[in-house]
């Protein structure tokens, strides 16, 4: 992917950066980024959106991987940002992101979440629900002010990654129901609302989409939506926002199309929709898509186990809390040895983590060259939601990463070290040991 080739030493290369070196000088597990195939993707929607001749945005779903240095680079390339908790929102704050350019999601914002947001003032926010609707109007008007929302809405569509299935009603935690006219309620609602003002609507359809047929479909819905309260509330819809969810290529069963591809469905599917209407400003939202086919992790080979005539087994010294995806969806992925990238494959072996469950396994079935203990294997695609899911289980400790770019790599994120596992313990005086 990107600018990752295998150099003159038989290394896997990335960004200019000789992997082999990478492990010396930041140790394993490590998360390496690609900088320049995330401004690329960044680029590749701006400039697609940009050929439709619609007013549009790019936000970049935070929730993908969201650290200082990737809030940066959101900036430099000057796409919104879609943050889901304060977690996500402090992140981007302390990174100097302007707040009225980052906007507010989630299906149960606290009352704190909403309050730290209206204070540093957050752009918009996507309202999910009735609740809070009327929180937000509240918490607003008392601050003499008004908080610009998107409503969320499940226009009944939802992709199962390959086929779309309608539904009547969406059976979703997230968003105003679509079909039983609550999401039209809302926006009366909304109207009516001092502290509120209304610019439009919201819908996501699901996440590693590989055709185009969902999006239209929604598009479609979601038309209607605006047409019907144009026609009954005089309102008129200035931002769909259309969510994210556009496909990667994790391995070779895995067709997404190119980023140009979905843009101009999207584009299809509004100029069909909003037919003899004002056009609103379409923004989207992908997470994966930006992030996810940058990052590779490298890890060391430590042990091995053969069961006679069934697998071999290879350990690494990450696992399932670098990596939950695995575990978490069956994900696939794959992989090579990074120091020795040019050598024909001669086996296949079942990649395991150190952590202690029999489900910790990364990858089931791989072809490697004979594999040796201090080899280092490379994970592709593990850009998007690894270091942004990854947890302490078994007080293992989270990895390093690092942004590569035209030879130079950058620490973005320290390894955590033994004493970070025990910032937050606390041991009370009475189970301290006492001195004999
Ligand atoms: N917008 C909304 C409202 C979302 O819920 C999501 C993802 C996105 C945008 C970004 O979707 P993307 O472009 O990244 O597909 N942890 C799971 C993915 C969860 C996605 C949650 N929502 C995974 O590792 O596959």
């Amino acid at each position: 992917h990107g600018t990752s080739r295998i150099n003159e030493q038989g290394h896997l290369e990335i960004g200019g950066c000789d992997t082999v070196k990478l492990a010396e000088q930041f140790g394993t597990p490590l998360y390496m980024v690609d900088e320049a195939h995330i401004r690329n993707r960044m680029r590749q929607f701006v400039t697609a959106f940009q050929k439709t001749g619609l007013a549009f945005q790019v936000a970049y779903a935070s929730k993908a991987f969201s650290t200082l240095a990737m809030n940066r680079i959101v900036e430099e390339e000057g796409l919104l940002l879609d943050v889901v908790s304060d977690g996500e929102l402090y992140t981007a704050l302390q990174a100097g992101f302007p707040p009225d350019r980052i906007y507010f999601h989630g299906n149960n914002k606290t009352l704190s979440e909403l309050e730290m947001a209206l204070e540093v003032g957050v752009g918009l926010f996507v309202v999910d629900n009735f609740t809070e609707l009327s929180l937000l109007d509240r918490l607003a008007t008392t601050r003499g002010s008004k908080a610009r929302i998107l409503l969320r809405t499940t226009p009944g569509v939802e992709a199962h990654t390959h086929d779309y299935i309608q539904t009547g009603q969406e059976d979703s935690k997230f968003g105003f129901d679509y079909l039983s006219g609550q999401v039209f309620q809302a926006a009366q609602l909304a109207l009516s609302s001092s502290g509120l003002e209304l610019l439009g609507f919201h819908c996501h359809i699901g996440s590693q989409i590989f055709e185009t047929e969902g999006f239209s479909l929604a598009i479609g819905k979601m038309a209607d939506l605006c047409k019907e309260c144009q026609n009954s509330l005089g309102f008129q819809t200035k931002v769909l926002n259309v969510g994210g969810g556009f496909g990667i290529r994790y391995n070779d069963r895995d067709q997404p199309l190119p980023v140009a591809k979905y843009v101009e469905a999207i584009e299809r599917g509004v100029r069909i929709g909003f037919h003899g209407m004002d056009i609103p400003e379409i923004w989207v939202e992908p997470g994966r898509s930006i992030v996810g086919e940058a990052g590779t992790t490298l890890y060391t080979v430590g042990t091995m186990k053969e069961v006679p005539g069934v697998r071999k087994y290879i350990s690494v010294d990450g696992g399932m809390n670098d990596n939950p995806r695995p575990a978490l969806y069956q994900a696939n992925y794959e992989a090579m040895l990074a120091n020795r990238g040019a050598e024909p494959v001669a086996e296949t072996v079942s990649v395991a983590g150190k952590l202690c469950e029999s489900g910790d396994m990364l990858i089931w079935d791989v072809s490697l060259p004979q594999v040796k203990n201090g080899d280092l294997l490379a994970v592709s695609c593990t850009g998007a939601y690894n270091y942004s899911m990854a947890n302490n289980y078994n007080r293992v400790r989270r990895p390093a990463v690092v942004f590569l770019r035209e030879g130079v790599a950058d620490l973005i994120v320290r390894r955590e070290s033994l004493a970070d596992l025990l910032q937050n313990d606390q041991l009370p005086e009475r189970l301290k040991r006492k001195e004999v």
